[in-house]
């Protein structure tokens, strides 16, 4: 049973060791004690649909075949499962009992008999330990002990010479009860060497829109306490072409366990920043702003004259031309969380050209544009949304082909841009906010998301 509740519960998890990681994720006794539920269920189901091969064996001079062997009954006490520290999973079940059925024939000398039977099983007890680990950076699973105990077995013939049945159903007995006592923990096993080869299938690795890729593979082995496990991911982002890693590194955080909840999640602001990096790295913070995208509101023009307020020198050296600016990113834009608050950081450069009659672009000047934003992200429902602000705003001028002029009235007409034309935009974007991605019919109950030093916590029941 326990392999199929560690894979319902670990079935989002999904290389690089030793590294810090970026995402963590906390499962709780209650997590788990609601794992387990959904797993007996569909473990009970899983018994009731087993089918057997053949199982031939001999007794003495008896021979004997069990055919067409199903399950007809299963009463399936609710297991008890628990974490075990250091180690991972500790289930047991007791007072499990089961019926099966089957066809049977018994070859004695030159006695053949058939018949059909049907055997009870009762008081079955087992103990399972796993053990979690990591397999180069995949969940591993793998029996770490297991003990089997049948209370009593009950054998019925029907048909065929029932009175030779009945002669050896006492050894039938004994012998039966050792066969299917020491069938279950290798059975176990088994199930747990399948669980492992799935999980080792199961990528660590995701491709997000057509640029990206997630990676989270387990940075380490799962870490087992009394009362939660923690799993530890890699969680950087990069492109998808060209794979290199941001030059800075992940800060250690320590995400707390919420017993109230299931499952708590955390992200480290790296994770956030490597993808700036990817996006920055890749050259994609680039771009060209025209006259023509500079909205009629606003008090000034991309061309020589409407510019002479600010530059009185420009219009006389480059009269009546159209103007256009490249925006790019000086730096990776960095993300910070702060308690309650997250920050983005904007270092931007700003080149200012005109737009000669022939095209041709002349470079006019440089700006360093340096722009600080701060947000809320909530969580409703499903939907994570976000509001945002300009907290800072300078402009410094880095070099002139036009000779020096003051940035202060620039700066302060961007700054009015940004707050009433960008900002607006982007606020009804967050607004909307973003579903969060579901799964296998999996509800989240209640979440909640707090913004810490560091990284963000989210933590959330969840219903299937
Ligand atoms: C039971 O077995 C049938 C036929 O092999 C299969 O279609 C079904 O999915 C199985 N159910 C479970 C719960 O394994
Ligand atoms: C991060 O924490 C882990 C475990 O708490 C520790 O082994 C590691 O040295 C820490 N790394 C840094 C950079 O602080
Ligand atoms: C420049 O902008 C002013 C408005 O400030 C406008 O009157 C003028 O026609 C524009 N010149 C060019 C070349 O677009
Ligand atoms: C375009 O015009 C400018 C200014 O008149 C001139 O300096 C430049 O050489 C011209 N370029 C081309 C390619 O004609
Ligand atoms: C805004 O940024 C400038 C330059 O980085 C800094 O000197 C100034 O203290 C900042 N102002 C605020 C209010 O954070």
């Amino acid at each position: 049973m326990l392999p199929y509740l560690v894979f319902l519960l670990l079935s989002l998890s999904t290389h690089t060791h030793g590294e810090n990681p970026a995402i963590k994720l906390i499962l709780t006794d209650k997590g788990l004690q609601y794992g387990k539920h959904l797993g007996a269920g569909f473990v009970q189901d899983r018994i009731k649909n087993m089918s057997f091969a053949d199982i031939k064996g001999r007794i003495g001079l008896v021979k004997y075949v069990l055919s067409g062997v199903s399950v007809s009954q299963c009463d399936f006490p609710e297991p008890t499962v628990d974490f075990y520290e250091g180690i991972g999973f500790k289930a047991m079940i007791s007072g499990l009992n089961i019926r099966v059925i089957g066809k049977l024939k018994i070859k004695f000398g030159f006695i053949h008999v058939g018949g059909s039977f049907d055997l009870a099983a009762f008081n079955v007890g087992v103990t399972s330990e796993v053990r979690l680990g990591d397999n180069e950076g995949h969940l591993s699973i793998s029996s770490e002990t297991c003990s089997a105990e049948i209370g009593d077995v009950n054998i019925n013939f029907h048909g065929g010479a029932s009175s030779i049945s009945k002669m050896v159903i006492s050894i039938f007995k004994d012998h039966f009860k050792g066969e299917i006592q020491g069938k279950i923990c290798p059975a176990i096993k088994q199930q747990i060497e399948d669980l492992e080869r799935q999980l080792v299938a199961i990528a660590v690795s995701f491709q997000v829109g057509s640029d990206l890729v997630l990676d989270v593979p387990l940075s380490s082995s799962p870490l087992v306490d009394s009362a939660s496990l923690e799993l530890d991911f890699k969680g950087e982002f990069y492109n998808a072409k060209s794979h290199t890693d941001p030059p800075f590194q992940v800060q250690n955080f320590s995400l707390t366990r919420q017993d109230s909840y299931m499952l708590s999640l955390g992200m480290s602001e790296f994770t956030a920043n490597s993808v700036s990096y990817s996006y920055f790295s890749t050259g994609v913070l680039v771009a060209h702003i025209t006259d023509k995208m500079i909205p009629t509101v606003f008090p000034l023009r991309l061309n020589t004259s409407s510019f002479g307020k600010l530059i009185p020198q420009l219009p006389k050296l480059f009269p009546d031309l159209l103007m256009e600016l490249s925006v790019s990113a000086r730096k990776v834009p960095m993300f910070s969380f702060l308690p309650g608050e997250v920050q983005l950081g904007l270092p931007g450069m700003v080149t200012a050209f005109a737009v000669q009659n022939n095209a041709t672009l002349t470079p006019l000047f440089k700006l360093q544009a340096d722009s600080v934003f701060s947000g809320q992200v909530s969580i409703s429902g499903n939907k994570v949304q976000g509001s945002a602000a300009l907290s800072n705003f300078t402009l410094t001028l880095v070099s002139s082909e036009i000779g020096p002029f003051k940035t202060t009235d620039l700066e302060n007409l961007l700054r009015f841009g940004i707050k009433n034309g960008v900002l607006p935009k982007l606020n009804a974007k967050l607004e909307e906010g973003v579903v969060l991605p579901s799964s296998h019919h999996i509800q989240l109950v209640n979440p909640v998301l707090k913004v810490n030093k560091g990284f963000v916590d989210f933590s959330s029941n969840v219903a299937v």
